[in-house]
């Protein structure tokens, strides 16, 4: 037994963890280093605290607490109803326009995710989501971001983050699209990190062979600590960039480098903004931003029962009606504060079925979804926002901006997304005066027209002709 082995073995005694070294004898001089190395980068004393917690029902007072404490956001630009609203929002379009012309803005798309809900057998940001076309969504937010440098005359860098699991096809993906253009030293492709599952009744990790743990991406919030270590962050000051502009691979109609959004952002000299959207109705499920005890945190809809969902202020407005949208600004410096403590966002735990290697060596494929057999490790990025001193809530316009892919079918699936993108573009033709049928799809791509003032100024000049539409 060398050194290393015994040191080793001595961490996984003492975690119970020493059925990974079960076939160690058996495999290649390569697959034992690969095999301790990913013990070696494993934090196992950390793992069984997490388990043992899960094993507990956690403190239901504590949550019940949290919920309790849980007020509307404070600080809310809404969007405009009155004149004096529209000339607020027009100030900041001009700040954030500003901020776009100086160079200080990059685009951050997470898009490490297994997308298991769409179930698509590629990266999600390959899916074809074009209303007329095969265009994908990795597409529409690159010729977003080109139609922005164009218009603002400025660098705006693409930061991709990908995971072991969709990391190869995406680099492969972009370089036969030539980077759609952006040119390839402006698109910054980024790995987050991995975390072991772990068998939800011992806390032993899972194998998904003789020399591999069963690993999958840390979630959205190993972001911090992917930027770090692949040293973006320096890159990003070095370039004086000072907002990043963070968005999900899921959401094509997303306002990418929204001016208006960049531009309350900057007046408030916030570390961290978030556009929200009203909630359709209560018990729709997603994630909702309320004020704890003077800070802003999300609560769940997992964490609410049908009845506090639906719980109101005293204006008679529900308490979670600020839906997240995953659309968010950081201002850099506060990532960077972020990165030099990664172990402010906490692990969250989500039970799952993990395929796994059993102790004789057989693959086993868990598929009972009352009872999943392990338990998933993922970081939160929205578990950023209580760390941060000064946040700000921007309403958004929900139609216009927040039409995700997440299912296959039905609600948040590629046909409400691809008709969605169908409805904005008639009704900006409609806006430049051309009526579309409500049944005819139409795509328009962000180089022919950012908004709808831009479509009609450009099929008024003859620059996008309609039959192009
Ligand atoms: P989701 O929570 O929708 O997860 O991710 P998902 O993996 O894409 O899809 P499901 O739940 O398996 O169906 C929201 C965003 O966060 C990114 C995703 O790529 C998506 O843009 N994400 C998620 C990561 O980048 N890394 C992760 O580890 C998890």
């Amino acid at each position: 037994m060398n050194p290393i082995n015994s040191d080793v073995r001595d961490r996984l005694t003492e975690t119970s963890q020493t059925h990974l070294l079960r076939f160690l004898s058996e495999l290649s001089t390569s697959e034992q280093e690969s095999l301790l190395h990913q013990i070696g980068k494993t934090d196992l004393r950390l793992l069984r605290q997490i388990w043992k917690a899960s094993t507990n029902d956690g403190s239901p007072i504590d949550a019940a607490a949290r919920i309790t404490a849980a007020r509307s956001p404070g600080k809310v630009v809404r969007q405009p109803v009155s004149a004096a609203d529209s000339e607020r929002w027009k100030q900041a379009t001009q700040v954030g326009e500003n901020e776009l012309r100086e160079g200080r803005v990059a685009v951050i798309t997470v898009a490490g995710g297994q997308g298991s809900r769409l179930g698509f057998d590629h990266p999600k940001g390959m899916f074809p989501i074009g209303p007329k076309t095969d265009r994908t969504l990795f597409q529409i937010f690159a010729e977003q971001i080109l139609a922005r440098r164009q218009r603002y005359h400025t660098a705006i860098p693409w930061l991709i983050m990908t995971s072991d699991a969709t990391h190869a096809e995406t680099h492969t993906f972009l370089e036969e699209h030539n980077y759609f253009n952006l040119g390839q030293d402006s698109v910054y492709l980024f790995q987050q990190g991995s975390l072991p599952a772990l068998d939800a009744a011992s806390g032993r990790i899972l194998m998904s062979s003789r020399s591999e743990l069963a690993l999958s991406p840390d979630g959205h919030g190993g972001l911090v600590a992917a930027l770090a270590s692949a040293g973006l962050l320096n890159l990003l000051s070095q370039h004086n960039i000072r907002h990043l502009f963070y968005h999900q691979i899921d959401n094509p109609t997303v306002i990418l480098c929204d001016p208006a959004l960049l531009g309350f952002h900057a007046q408030q000299r916030s570390q961290l903004t978030t556009n929200v959207v009203r909630k359709e109705s209560p018990a729709e499920r997603m994630g909702v931003l309320v004020d704890i005890n003077g800070r802003t945190e999300i609560v769940e809809y997992s964490e609410l029962t049908p009845e506090q969902a639906a719980c109101c202020d005293e204006n008679g407005e529900w308490i979670f009606w600020a839906g997240n949208t995953a659309i968010h600004i950081f201002d850099r410096e506060f990532l960077e504060q972020l990165a030099a403590d990664e172990s402010q966002l906490p692990l969250h735990v989500a039970r799952k079925n993990v395929g796994f290697m059993d102790d004789r060596g057989e693959i086993v494929r868990p598929d009972d979804p009352a009872n999943p057999n392990a338990i998933k490790l993922e970081k939160f990025i929205f578990d950023a926002l209580p760390i941060a001193e000064r946040t700000l809530i921007v309403e958004g316009n929900r139609s216009r901006e927040f039409n995700p892919v997440k299912n296959r079918s039905g609600a948040d699936s590629p046909d409400t997304s691809r008709a969605a993108l169908s409805r904005i573009g008639r009704e900006w033709l409609a806006a430049a005066g051309y009526e579309v049928p409500a049944d005819q799809p139409v795509e328009i791509s962000p180089l022919q027209a950012l908004d709808a003032e831009e479509l009609t100024a450009r099929l008024k000049s003859g620059a996008v002709r309609l039959a192009d539409l």
